[in-house]
């Protein structure tokens, strides 16, 4: 036997593989190109048995099967292996002032319209969760305040759940689409949102398991921002201190998205009581940008 058995076959079986890829397209037959590239090489190094090339292959089939309307066991499994991480990281470059990028999740959903300074937290977790305010201006790269910018905001509750997993929260509870004044600001008032685990009972989870991963997702709120004149961002405000920061299981983790939820008196804000407050600003990359 040969260091590397088959392998002049096997260079052979991806040229021809490679020579059938034709089409129209030429970004089809880039990356259908890339992907075969891909996989052949993963068969030389790894060289799975038939019966292991068969269990990933069911193991995808039962990955379609657990897609629901309303659940997405394939982005998930994206999500679990830093795939979509990689996506956003190539697509959305930017001047080094722009506030940085982060997966969207399975969980956005349409939020009501609510006043800037609204409470978004209308369930059982307003008088059980820490209070918490979100505040901070969008602006362009240079700081130059952007009225009139729509910021959708999601987030779980207290507990780790989002109001489509809890029948104890309303509809679009922790939900919100909230309008910046000409200065540009923003804030809501809500409670501290908490690290969750991401659903672990289909195949992805089995996959977890099998490597050894925990599911959890450090603390966050989600924001979407749009603004005329500016590209749309898909983001995260990550709260300091979590102990999965470090080991997120989406990896989708950017060091200036991790914002201190800091005990504030400041009276601005209308809180009775003890709160936390976060200030997270949103610096958007004016469309036309070449960076
Ligand atoms: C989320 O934050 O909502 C999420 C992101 C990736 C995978 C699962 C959940
Ligand atoms: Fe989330």
């Amino acid at each position: 036997m040969t260091a590397n058995p088959g392998s002049d076959r096997l260079d052979a079986l991806l040229a021809q593989v490679l020579g059938s890829v034709g089409g129209a397209d030429p970004r089809v037959r880039e990356l259908v190109g890339g992907l075969v590239t891909h996989l052949h090489a993963f068969v030389r190094e790894t060289r799975p048995t038939e019966a292991e090339w068969l269990r990933a292959v069911d193991f995808l089939v039962r990955v379609g099967q657990t897609c629901t309307e309303t659940r997405n066991e394939f982005i998930l499994l994206s999500d679990m292996l830093g795939v979509t991480s990689a996506v956003d990281e190539v697509n959305h470059t930017g001047p080094p002032t722009m506030t940085p990028s982060s997966v969207e999740g399975p969980f956005h959903s349409p939020a009501p319209p609510r006043p800037v300074g609204a409470w978004i937290a209308e369930g059982p977790e307003r008088h059980r969760g820490e209070p918490a305010v979100v505040h901070g201006r969008v602006t362009d790269c240079d700081g130059n305040p952007l009225a009139g910018a729509v910021l959708d905001v999601w987030q779980s509750n207290d507990t780790g759940l989002y109001d489509s997993q809890d029948a104890e929260q309303p509809d679009g509870n922790l939900r919100a689409l909230l309008t910046t004044g000409d200065d540009g600001a923003y804030w809501f008032r809500t409670v501290k949102p908490s690290s969750y685990p991401v659903p672990t009972d289909g195949p992805v989870g089995e996959l977890l398991r099998a490597i050894g991963r925990h599911p959890m997702r450090p603390a966050h709120v989600h924001i979407k921002v749009q603004a005329a004149g500016h590209r749309p961002l898909t983001t995260h405000i990550f709260v300091a201190g979590d102990p999965y920061l470090g080991s997120d299981a989406a990896f989708a983790v950017k060091d200036a998205l991790v914002t201190d939820f800091l005990p504030s008196a400041d009276a601005r804000f209308g809180m009775d009581g003890p709160f936390l407050a976060a200030e997270f600003d949103i610096r958007l990359v004016e469309e036309g940008d070449p960076r």
